[in-house]
């Protein structure tokens, strides 16, 4: 079921009983359009700069279903950076949250710094 106006998703959300709708946390067609219409398109809240104090600092959380890594890099400015090398697109970091220098994809070697410039490439200058 496709939902195109406001209307259904008024219906499920009572505002007077304090309810909502449990559809509106398992409906596939309601998250599809989530994903399409507020992570896509609008700003996120990641986290409050506390949460990564230091340079290095980094956890893994996402935007929709996108992989991110919420990160301080070496100057103190926070990034947040696609869990995707930009070669094959395989994960840059696999650890939940830690401290870090550099993210490394394991695939085929290449290194990013904290804030997603390329850094190394395996064999680049042969
Ligand atoms: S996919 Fe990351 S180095 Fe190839």
């Amino acid at each position: 079921m496709l939902y195109e106006t406001q209307g259904p998703f008024r219906s499920l959300v009572d505002v007077q009983a304090g309810t909502v709708d449990r559809s509106i946390y398992a409906d596939e067609a309601i998250y599809q359009l989530e994903l399409e219409r507020i992570f896509a398109r609008a700003w996120n809240f990641m986290c409050h700069e506390t949460q990564i104090p230091k340079a290095g600092d980094f956890f893994l959380s996402f935007i929709g279903e996108e992989s991110v890594i919420a990160t301080r890099d070496k100057k103190g400015e926070l990034q947040v950076l696609l869990n995707s090398c930009r070669h094959r697109g395989n994960a840059v970091c696999r650890a939940e949250e830690g401290n870090a220098r550099s993210f490394l994809c394991t695939y085929h070697g290449w290194t990013y710094g904290l804030d997603g410039q390329l850094i190394g490439v395996p064999g680049y200058k042969g």
